[in-house]
């Protein structure tokens, strides 16, 4: 008896960078794939805004369509992947292919995050799989980590380096010294950036994959307006200099983590990480995931964030959990619509450790001024550097400080801008420990 291979049918939507490599890397891993899945896959049909394009990439010109709609009407497929990009179109399609029976495959965290709880929502009633390894920290099977690797867990935190553009920058102003800007334009020049570089720099793409993490998590969706999110625009390279003396690098970070009592906290800023800590050591484009389990422990994950062949990898593994249980069906798990913990904190209600730079005027007693201020507040003092100056003169002055509240720690700073000897808006960055 000859038992014959199941084909999987797919639908391409998009051929930019990431789709051209899934389309390429289909057909170099094909026979690997079909070994490994018992499934063949085939890319049936390529929706594409520029034909051209499709020539470019070398797809075949019978399997090209500029009209999205026909990925839905054709019945031949059984999986479609989104790879458009945006929250509009990308979310027609992938809410009307769920509803016509198909699956889908997306790398789309800015849509998961806006209307993650939608779509998962009707991927559920339809029993359809809605997969995304491919939408956090690019090659980096995290997802899939999350969901099966650490089933047995609750997660305690998860700290993740999850913008390779944003880590670029920062690894240039620490290495090279370089400005915010020009560590920004090479980032451009070298195809780091995303063509809309704020969704990098201002952390909004950290955010979303934030956000992504966070519903894997603890079982819900926080609202997009919730999730506290600064970039790097306002990152000073005479911080990065102090913050080494102190033993310190400096990283944008996805902070994730739940505390005894199950409140959630949710944020991305940069963040200041002992220099021992394996996260510091993460540089260039990398990224980098530590997650912490009750059972597990700390467990870390590392690699490529970013470009066409690792997010197409991870294109791959989703199509590869599909097709190896092909065509029987495997159960589609709902994301993000079972609350483990759903109180998120508000920011002021975080506690972190402290680094603030003054512009002080050196003269008697500003330095007990702002001491008396902390400890009015309870906010203690870890360490102090302040250059040699001469009476008169402005000098910096920076303190670590030990864990406050940040509604404490605002106040604080807020008092201590009014001291009459205080020359420049006091800057400030979260210092976490991962204790
Ligand atoms: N622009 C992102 C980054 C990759 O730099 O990490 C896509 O999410």
């Amino acid at each position: 008896m000859s038992v014959t291979t199941p084909i999987l049918r797919v639908g391409l939507a998009g051929l930019g960078t990431v789709g051209a490599s899934v389309w390429r890397r289909l057909l170099s891993q094909r026979d690997l794939l079909r070994q490994r899945t018992g499934t063949e896959i085939y890319v049936e049909q390529v929706a594409v805004r520029r034909p051209e394009r499709a020539r470019e990439v070398g797809v075949p010109e019978n399997l090209v369509t500029s009209d999205f709609g026909q990925l839905i009407a054709n019945p031949a497929l059984d999986v479609i992947i989104e790879l458009i990009g945006g929250t509009t179109d990308a979310y027609a399609l992938i809410e009307q292919a769920l509803r016509s029976g198909k699956h889908v495959i997306t790398a789309n965290k800015a849509l998961l995050a806006a209307h993650g709880a939608e779509l998962f929502k009707v991927a559920h009633e339809n029993q359809r799989h809605l997969l995304f390894e491919a939408s956090v920290a690019g090659g980096i099977p995290i997802i899939r980590a999350l969901r099966e690797g650490l089933v047995g867990n609750r997660i305690v935190s998860i700290h993740g380096i999850i913008n390779g553009t944003c880590n670029y920058i920062l690894t240039r102003m620490n290495e090279a010294g370089l400005e915010f800007k020009e560590a920004l334009a090479e980032a451009k020049r070298e195809g780091y950036a995303e063509a809309d570089d704020s969704l990098d720099v201002d952390g909004h793409d950290a955010a979303h994959k934030a956000a992504v993490l966070a519903a894997l998590a603890y079982g819900f969706w926080v609202p997009p307006g919730r999730l506290y999110t600064e970039g790097l625009r306002a990152v000073d390279k005479q911080d990065i200099v102090y913050a080494r003396k102190l033993g310190y690098g400096l990283k944008l970070l996805a902070i994730i983590k739940t505390d005894a009592d199950g409140a959630v906290e949710v944020r991305v800023h940069p963040t200041l990480i002992p220099q021992s800590h394996v996260l510091a050591s993460v540089s260039g484009v990398f990224n980098a995931v530590l997650v912490r389990g009750d059972v597990v422990g700390d467990t870390l994950y590392y690699g490529r964030g970013a470009g066409g062949d690792p997010t197409a990898s991870a294109i791959l593994s989703d199509l590869g959990q599909i097709a190896s249980h092909f065509p029987q069906e495997q159960r589609a798990r709902n994301v993000g619509h079972e609350a483990l913990h759903s109180r998120l904190k508000t920011m002021d209600e975080i506690v972190s450790r402290y680094y603030l730079r003054l512009l002080v005027k050196d003269q008697p007693g500003v330095l007990a001024d702002v001491a008396r201020i902390l400890a009015t507040r309870q906010i203690g003092i870890s360490s102090v550097i302040q250059p040699e100056a001469h009476v008169g003169e402005t000098t910096p002055l920076v303190l670590m400080l030990h864990d406050a509240s940040e509604s404490q720690f605002q106040a604080a700073v807020q008092e201590i801008a009014q001291i009459g000897a205080i020359k420049a808006p006091p800057v400030h960055l979260r210092v976490e420990d991962f204790e």
